[in-house]
């Protein structure tokens, strides 16, 4: 049986909080994981906020959340949950005695402390917190991505938090993790002997794996464009996947086991410089576009800077130094305003040996297996079979289909619901090391050098479309293309 927990949000009426914190408790509540007792309390910065931090909140979750998830009957319980707090997180003054009086009455209660805020005051949040001794033995810390912006600043970050918190009590979020089907991936793995089995540079002839978003810049361009499509999803999100795709079976699920997998594969990852990169990696922006029969800006116009070149799209190609996966191309692709939103990993096998129909029976397609994160959660797997239509031997390719939004028709995954009971139970295995952090920026961080060196500027693409030409060329490179969800193949 779970147990009552405060969790304490620094960052109440921020972008995290009202559009993924505060929606997700609300599902836990209205799924009867929100134990009584629990304490949701946000700290706001002014007492303006606090007066109008319920009304802020319910307005988020009628924004965020179906309508079927919303409903007045339920907002009214689970009002009672929270607790805005007024906090200056940077100064250190009575208002955090005020907080320490609120958690203290319970002290042997689980304390989960959120810092959905940048993270130059991760410092001096943890500071406070130990300067009212409110970090207890059931303290956990939760922190966000983006950490830090290359290997030295993640590793300041990284050592200033460890001054307050062992390394077991920070929970470092990649909310894909958190997503249902990646977890799906694990048990698909390791539970499965028929895949496990192909699951190599013998078998698999490359992997893709594709984040495309239709969304621009949604009020961030300040953080976005310091950051760019790179940093902002390749060295977390993508570099993650990655490492579930390619580690070895942990001997446990538990995190150490986890985590020491994915760091070799973070490790064998082939470094790239320079010229490696040019010819690696394609970077782009997107331009003006008719989007779903509208018209969007460009990145340059909705950011409202002509000179910007950050890049809003990324494809790249690495590979996998190790002996499960030598010479085995990984297609890495993520983007903003792509044309539709889909997060997929394709696993496209080798062809047979040996054809033993003619080919007057059609083409032959190898198999791939796809994994679908969103927007509908599936597992698809393309097989070669007859055509029953047909009274001659003709092939065709036929999906085995294990569709989850059509099984678990009620259920919603919510990967920061997960998250945040995960960090509750002190469940640790979805969330990261500090090793893979300075893994993944130790991987990414020459990349950025090189395109800054090489004062190359991005590929322009148009919104609503799959990116820029130079993407369809570099995987055209080794004779194949990307197999984007929704489009019939070429
Ligand atoms: C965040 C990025 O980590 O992930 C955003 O900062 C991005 O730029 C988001 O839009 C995508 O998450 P999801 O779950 O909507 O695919």
């Amino acid at each position: 049986m779970a147990e009552p927990f405060d969790i304490v949000i620094f960052g109440g009426t921020g972008d995290l909080t009202l559009r993924k914190l505060i929606p997700a408790l609300y599902r836990a509540f209205r799924e009867n994981q929100l134990v009584e007792g629990t304490r949701v309390i946000a700290s706001c910065r002014s007492q303006q906020d606090i007066d109008s931090y319920l009304d802020t909140a319910a307005l988020a979750l009628q924004q965020h959340l179906s309508p079927e998830e919303f409903s007045v009957p339920e907002w009214e319980q689970f009002k009672s949950y929270l607790h805005p707090v007024m906090l200056d997180i940077a100064v250190d003054d009575d208002r955090w005695q005020a907080l320490q009086v609120l958690m203290d009455a319970e002290p042997e209660k689980v304390r989960v402390f959120y810092l959905a805020v940048p993270p130059a005051i991760f410092g001096v949040t943890c500071e406070n917190l130990s300067s009212v001794n409110l970090i207890t033995t059931n303290s956990r810390l939760v922190v966000e991505k983006p950490l830090g912006y290359d290997a030295g600043s993640a590793d300041a970050i990284n050592t200033e938090i460890a001054n307050y918190f062992e390394e077991e009590n920070i929970y470092r979020i990649d909310h894909y993790l958190g997503k249902e089907t990646v977890q799906n991936l694990m048990a698909l793995r390791f539970t499965n002997l028929i895949f496990e089995q192909l699951w190599n540079a013998k078998s698999i002839d490359h992997v893709q794996i594709s984040i495309s978003e239709t969304v621009g810049l949604e009020g961030r361009a300040g953080f976005y464009n310091d950051a760019g499509a790179l940093r902002d999803m390749v060295q977390n999100h993508l570099l993650q996947l990655l490492c579930l795709v390619a580690m070895e079976s942990p001997n446990k699920v538990d995190a150490k086991s986890i985590q020491a997998e994915k760091i070799k594969v973070l490790e064998a990852l082939r470094p790239m410089h320079g010229e490696e990169v040019i010819n690696n990696t394609v970077r782009g922006q997107y331009v003006a576009g008719s989007y779903f029969g509208e018209l969007v800006p460009g990145y340059l116009e909705e950011l409202e800077s002509p000179t910007s070149q950050t890049e809003t799209f990324v494809a790249l190609r690495a590979y996998i130094d190790n002996w499960r996966w030598a010479r085995v191309p990984f297609y890495l692709r993520t983007g903003k305003r792509m044309k539709s939103r889909c997060a997929e990993i394709v696993i496209q096998f080798k062809d047979v040996p040996h054809r033993v129909y003619d080919d007057s029976a059609g083409p032959l397609e190898p198999n791939r297996l796809v994994i679908r994160l969103q927007p509908e959660e599936s597992i698809q797997m393309t097989v070669m079979s007859k055509n029953l239509e047909n009274m001659d031997m003709q092939l065709k390719p036929a999906t085995l289909n294990l569709n989850f939004s059509d099984t678990y028709t009620q259920f919603r995954s919510d990967a920061y619901k997960r998250l945040i009971l995960d960090a509750a139970a002190a469940n640790t295995s979805l969330f990261i090391h500090r090793d893979e952090v300075a893994a993944a920026w130790n991987w990414i961080d020459p990349i950025i050098d090189s395109w800054q060196n090489s004062k190359a500027v991005p590929n322009l693409y148009r919104a609503g479309t799959w990116g820029p030409d130079e993407s369809d060329e570099l995987l055209a490179e080794e004779g194949h293309h990307w197999f984007n969800s929704g489009e019939t193949e070429t």
